[in-house]
């Protein structure tokens, strides 16, 4: 008998365009799960409309209203383990979580970077790219441990920097990036095919590299 996909909280900060393409593959089945929870840092953000709109729980954790980042983790997890997640995918959240969340979600909590890690990690990861002159970034989806930005790497995608960018038109092309390779892996844990080997992630079946030739 095949095992259902434990549900996945998203958690949030702001527009939520990643939840967006997260709510559009759960819609179509190629989620492979269900959203059980949208968890936002923050009240009045608009991917808190766009998950109501898909009629899907939300909950805000407000940042402000806890003293410590353990006592906001505790919060955050008690919450997305109250809609039964079996895991959190941080799509454009703004905050650093706890070790407490690695504890109870093991190998279970994946984020999104705006740049190839380990290149600028952080909260201005698209500008630092621009600063640096860089003429290659990209997007990073990961595991999350104990250290910002840092856990195994489920899948990379580069984006070039062009002559006229700026922070804004980088991002978007960012972005586009962002939202097929955000639930290409996604999917590809609820099916349980991401294996962490230390440091690395083995995908059980096609690698995303091979899937778009
Ligand atoms: C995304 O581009 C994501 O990579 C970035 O925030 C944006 C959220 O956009 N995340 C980080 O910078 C995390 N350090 P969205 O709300 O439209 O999905």
């Amino acid at each position: 008998m095949t095992k259902t996909p434990s549900p996945i909280a998203v958690l949030i900060s702001g527009s939520g365009s990643n939840l967006q393409a997260l709510l559009d593959a759960a819609e179509t089945g190629d989620l492979g799960c269900d959203i059980a929870v949208v968890i936002s840092d923050r009240s009045g953000v608009g991917g808190l409309d766009r998950a109501a709109r898909a009629d899907v729980p939300t909950e805000v954790v407000a940042w402000s209203a806890f003293a410590t980042r353990a006592a906001f983790t505790d919060a955050v997890c008690d919450a997305a383990q109250r809609w039964g997640a079996g895991g959190m995918v941080l799509a454009g959240f703004m905050r650093i979580l706890a070790p407490s969340a690695m504890e109870r979600f093991p190998n279970a909590i994946i984020n999104l970077h705006p740049a190839l890690l380990p290149s600028f990690p952080g909260a201005r990861a698209v500008e630092q790219a621009l600063e640096h002159g860089v003429s290659l970034t990209g997007v990073t989806v990961h595991f999350v441990d104990e250290q910002v930005d840092h856990g195994p790497i489920i899948a990379q995608e580069a984006v070039a920097v062009l002559p006229d960018d700026d922070a804004e038109t980088l991002h978007a092309r960012i972005q586009n990036v962002e939202h097929t390779l955000l639930p290409t892996c996604v999917a590809a844990f609820a099916r349980g095919d991401l294996v962490v080997e230390g440091r690395h992630v083995r995908w059980r079946q096609t690698p995303i590299a091979a899937r778009s030739q």
